[in-house]
């Protein structure tokens, strides 16, 4: 859920939705930007859970899925939340997608699409392609490649910071729409 803009979106389509997030705060705040009016009787649910985890959700009942993970530990979203996925390193953090991709592939239902965005992280000046590598759990568990999107990415909040320190390299400036379908 992040702040709510893909529920805010579902609302404004007139579509059902089930947002989930494993911070509390999240669901406040997508609670908040979710309270205007337009002419929509779509049900909104949201829920303050992980997302390696859909127990509440039957299988094959889901008709599209769209998710944005944070991007390892880039930037932490919660000082301490059990299960707050921007808390680990990249390896914990991909076993942490394949739970992910596997539970979208069960609630998922059959021809219908998973889209993810992700983007590519840099450690101690290498590229680490986390967005391939997120791609690669999601392929594992039985999706298969639709489109992969690339989304430029400028004017972020961070770029005069690695401006001033990116002498030695690129900046990362796109990051990665992968859609999969369960086939
Ligand atoms: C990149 S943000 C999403 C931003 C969102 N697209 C928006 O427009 O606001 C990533 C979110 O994932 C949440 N998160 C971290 N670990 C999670 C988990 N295991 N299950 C569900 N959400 C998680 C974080 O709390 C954060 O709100």
């Amino acid at each position: 859920m992040g702040s709510g803009t893909t529920l805010v979106e579902a609302k404004l389509l007139r579509r059902n939705a089930v947002g989930i997030d494993i911070n509390p705060q999240a669901v406040s705040i997508s609670a908040r930007n979710l309270q205007f009016q337009c002419q929509s009787n779509s049900k909104i649910f949201m829920r303050n859970g992980s997302a390696t985890e859909l127990h509440f959700i039957k299988d094959n009942h889901i008709d599209f899925i769209c998710t944005h993970p944070p991007y390892a530990n880039i930037i932490k979203y919660s000082k301490g939340i059990e299960g707050d996925v921007s808390l680990l390193g990249v390896d914990e953090f991909l076993a942490e997608m394949k739970k992910v991709a596997k539970e979208s592939f069960r609630v998922l239902k059959k021809g219908k699409i998973c889209a993810i965005m992700i983007g590519d992280i840099r450690k101690h000046g290498k590229v680490i392609p986390l967005g391939f590598r997120t791609m690669e759990c999601f392929l594992q568990e039985g999706f298969v490649n639709k489109e992969i999107i690339i989304k430029e990415q400028h004017n972020c909040h961070s770029m005069d910071y690695w401006e001033k320190r990116s002498n030695s390299f690129l900046l990362l400036a796109h990051e990665y729409i992968f859609v999969f379908q369960r086939d």
